[in-house]
């Protein structure tokens, strides 16, 4: 098993180009299915998960060509059985983004559920109650979601429990094929969805409100291809600016969109960062200083994302003064409090709460990655730490960083990877 070996103590300086966001990527593979012509994902990144996404289309008999400059081209046509096998969904629950599109486009779909993953319980009874709204026959057995319809499925007016990203998605893309008018309402705002509303519009869907709590959509008979970008990863963005503050460091972060991360910004702001910004572009200068604490709290976009809650604690950790994190999506997020505090930080956890007072300088020591953004707060914070840190199961770092070591390396971090064996 792969590890990465980082010796803390340079303060990072330069420029780092920002990939495509793994969490656009994966619901447009999974929309172009909907296409009656093939489909060109352009800025896809290099990741695990999406190589996951990639054979789980593969499997059913898509053709799936992966081209030069992160181009994807999805034919949907030559789909031959409209299943997901347990073998690939288990290790990533966006599989279940493929359930929606299958079932409008091709009457059928069997998905292996997804079950639980370490930072919580996370169902999928919201994305299987609103296809169920739309008159899709549902049957979960033996581990498997089995989806039907008797003729095109129905507009409806369907309206979340709770804001879910994934739900309204798989809801967003069943509804563009449906007979009539489907109005999604407490509907999730996070760019990511824009961005699969965009696709969609091009491929001929009739979408309103995206980016809103309420989504309308007018289904239509068919959806064609065409090329669409997959936009800029704005948590890949701000793990890079997490990592120039913890180190007071200067990094300019490229192919991005400062529009994507304004709760965040604000937050480096007000912990005493020089923000400064461009069309495509954010740069982050801590003018050598250290840090201040800032308090914040994750809710759904454009609120403060779950995602950057694990990289912006570790800024608290090495800040001056104590920062209180309020964690509100996941039951189970904070996996990285006991590796970091491994490291020398000082942060109590009381429920959904986390209270960090910041330390000026960290120990290096063997850390484990548990889970995407934990593992990349662990490198964070080993880039601050003083001596040689040894981060385990980077497996989780490589399903949503791409590169992360060269990356890393570009701006003068002392960062590599280990082999198992050589670790050993
Ligand atoms: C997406 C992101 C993930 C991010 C999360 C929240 C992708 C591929 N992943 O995950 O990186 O952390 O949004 O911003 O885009 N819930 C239910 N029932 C459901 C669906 C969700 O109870 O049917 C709950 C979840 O357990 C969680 C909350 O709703 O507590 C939000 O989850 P959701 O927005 O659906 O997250 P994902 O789409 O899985």
């Amino acid at each position: 098993m792969d590890k990465l070996l980082i010796t803390g103590g340079a303060r990072l300086d330069g420029e780092v180009r920002i990939s495509g966001a793994k969490n656009a990527a994966l619901p447009l593979l999974a929309g172009a299915l909907l296409g009656e012509t093939p489909v060109t994902l352009t800025n896809v990144p290099q990741l695990r998960d999406i190589t996951t996404m990639l054979q789980i289309l593969g499997n059913m008999g898509v053709t799936v060509e992966i081209g030069d400059q992160c181009q994807v081209l999805v034919n949907a046509n030559t789909l031959k059985t409209a299943v997901a096998p347990y073998e690939l969904v288990k290790t990533m629950r966006a599989s279940i983004f493929v359930l929606g599109p299958l079932l409008a486009r091709f009457g059928e779909a069997s998905v292996s559920l997804p079950g639980g993953c370490a930072i919580g319980s996370r169902p999928v009874d919201q994305h299987l109650k609103a296809l169920t709204a739309l008159g899709a026959e549902i049957q979960v057995e033996n581990g498997y979601v089995h989806a039907k319809r008797n003729g095109r499925l129905k507009g409806a007016r369907f309206v979340f429990d709770m804001v879910t990203v994934g739900g309204t998605e798989n809801l967003l893309m069943a509804a563009t094929l449906a007979e009539g008018t489907t109005v999604i309402e407490n509907a999730a705002r996070e760019p990511e969805i824009v961005n699969l509303a965009d696709m969609l519009t091009g491929m001929g869907a009739r979408i309103e409100g995206a980016g809103t709590d309420t989504i309308t959509v007018q289904g239509v008979e068919s959806l064609k291809g065409g090329t669409f970008r997959v936009i800029s990863d704005r948590i890949e963005t701000g793990s890079y600016l997490a990592a120039a503050a913890v180190t007071r460091g200067r990094v300019k972060t490229l192919n991005t969109d400062p529009m994507l991360l304004d709760a965040v910004l604000q937050k480096f702001r007000e912990g005493g960062a020089e923000i400064t910004t461009g069309p495509d572009w954010i740069e982050l200068d801590m003018k050598g200083q250290r840090p201040k604490a800032v308090n914040f709290r994750t809710a759904p976009h454009p609120a403060f994302p779950t995602d950057m809650q694990a990289q912006f604690m570790t800024v608290n950790v090495l800040a001056e003064g104590v920062g209180t994190i309020i964690e509100t999506i996941f039951e189970n997020r904070y996996m990285h409090v006991p590796e970091l505090n491994r490291l020398g930080a000082k942060i109590a956890v009381d429920g959904h709460t986390a209270i960090v007072t910041g330390v000026d300088t960290l120990q290096a020591a063997p850390v484990m990655a548990t889970d995407l953004r934990a593992s990349m707060s662990l490198v964070i914070a080993a880039l601050a730490a003083q001596g040689d840190t040894l981060v385990d199961r980077i497996y989780h770092i490589d399903r949503g960083y791409e590169r992360v070591e060269e990356k890393l390396q570009g701006l003068g971090a002392t960062i590599r990877r280990v082999s198992g064996k050589e670790s050993a």
